[in-house]
């Protein structure tokens, strides 16, 4: 069968890759790809929110299956149209993709139905959230309503950030529309923990736990990035933790979200909060998290491939879901001015034997050579039976990878390491 996979970064390499192993799958069309996706599937100039595009292609190229991996075609959309024109897609719906799409509605499902979260409060007047942070405890947390390019969340340690950040979100609208509404919510603490599920709507089948490393530089400092490198498992997720998350947090999420008529049905996304207080959810997403997903895939022993059209066909409990008990790291290469502003264009060298286990998440093809292309460049990965072996290999592989104004933390994986012990 040839299928197609949407979106453009490591995330959409490390499930490319791992699709590519069923035998059941042919040919891989990626959209749009990248540099380094051109050397896994056949990428196709067609923009990751491109609905009608996507859909054209997919009919006049006789796509049998198609995964849709970025949140904002899926918010917008691409799964209802693509099912619409007879194109049998992994990702939840527009209605089910709401849980991402507004922080609104996924504070109210929480509150609705019980799920642990932080306690929050929702405005649509800018007047009223700054009259309310006069007596707020803080810090703070301010989240955009909308999708905000993972920028929307602003944790405030004084007033005075906190109605700056209103001011902004709401008044000058720095992530448009996205800001019409906002949560402010209570300042959690505790280690964080990502679990990636497969869900069906009937059954929910966590995947090997995962610990991003959100801040841009070493020792959790610096500005909030996309993510600057993934372990898995993550030591804060025990075996107990995850038996309250699947009662408290993963089963009851899958219900509500039937109850609401918003059945889900593809990779949903539990950001939690291990707090004093038990787990509780800092967010949601509608898909596989970016750079989660290259330490996840790695160690799933089960056909990706199979796993996905079960979920699609609500047979999830009938598929084998395993993982290995090894562990994963990936360590994200950088371009240097990152988050914020940095050049592009620079040659990539990567020794052959490496490339297997590096994602390529902002790389484009010049003159044939594979340059920088974005602010996360590349995703370097190793898997290893434990945990210090596959920092070690991940940390070896960058030695090895060259390119100008390359930046990377060099303590991925070190909380994880001083939690084990
Ligand atoms: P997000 O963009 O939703 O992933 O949030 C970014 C980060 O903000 C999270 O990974 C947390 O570290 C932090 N965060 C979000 N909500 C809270 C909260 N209620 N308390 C403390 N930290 C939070
Ligand atoms: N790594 C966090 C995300 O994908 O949103």
């Amino acid at each position: 069968m040839d299928i197609m996979v949407i979106g453009a970064g490591g995330r959409e390499h490390a499930i490319i890759r791992a699709l590519a192993k069923s035998p059941e799958v042919d040919r891989i069309y990626a959209l749009p790809g990248n540099g380094g996706i051109a050397a896994d599937a056949e990428c196709v100039n067609v923009g990751a929110t491109d609905i009608d595009g996507m859909v054209d292609f997919a009919k006049t190229h006789g796509i049998g299956f198609a995964v849709v991996a970025p949140d904002d075609p899926l918010v917008l959309g691409a799964v209802d149209a693509l099912e619409a024109a007879g194109v049998p897609c992994f990702g939840p719906d527009k209605k089910a993709a709401m849980i991402e799409g507004s922080k609104v509605f996924s504070k109210n499902l929480m509150h609705k139905y019980g799920i642990p979260t932080a306690a929050y409060e929702v405005f649509s007047d800018p007047e009223e959230a700054l009259a309310y942070l006069e007596s707020a405890p803080m810090p703070t947390v301010i989240k955009a309503d909308g999708l905000a390019l993972g920028k929307g969340v602003i944790i405030a340690e004084t007033r005075e950030q906190a109605r700056e950040a209103v001011k902004n979100i709401m008044q000058d609208k720095v992530f448009g529309a996205s800001g019409n509404s906002i949560v402010i919510e209570q300042f959690l603490t505790g280690p964080e923990v990502s679990v990636l599920a497969f869900t069906d709507g009937k059954t929910v089948v966590p995947m090997v736990s995962s610990m991003d490393h959100k801040r841009a530089l070493d020792g959790d400092r610096g500005l909030n990035t996309g993510g600057m490198g993934t372990v898995a498992p993550n030591p804060y997720y025990t075996e107990a933790v995850a038996r309250t998350c699947m009662e408290t947090i993963f089963l009851p999420t899958m219900n509500a979200m039937n109850a609401e008529g918003r059945t889900f049905k593809g990779c949903l996304y539990f950001g939690l909060m291990i707090t004093s207080d038990g787990p509780k959810v800092i967010e949601y997403n509608c898909r596989f998290g970016d750079p989660e997903t290259q330490v996840v895939l790695p160690l799933l022993e089960s056909d990706l491939f199979t796993i996905m059209r079960a979920v699609r066909e609500q047979t999830l409990a009938q598929c084998e879901v395993r993982f290995s008990t090894g562990c994963a790291c990936c360590v994200i290469m950088a371009s240097d001015g990152y988050p914020v502003k940095y050049e592009k264009g620079y040659p990539i060298t990567i020794p052959d034997g490496i490339v297997p286990h590096v994602y390529v998440a902002g790389g484009a093809l010049k003159d044939g050579r594979l340059v920088t292309s974005g602010g996360r460049v590349l995703g370097v990965t190793a898997t290893a039976p434990t945990l210090q072996e596959a920092i070690e290999g991940a940390y070896a592989r960058v030695q090895n990878i060259h390119f100008d104004n390359a930046f990377y933390r060099r303590d991925i994986g070190k909380r994880a390491m001083d939690a084990a012990k």
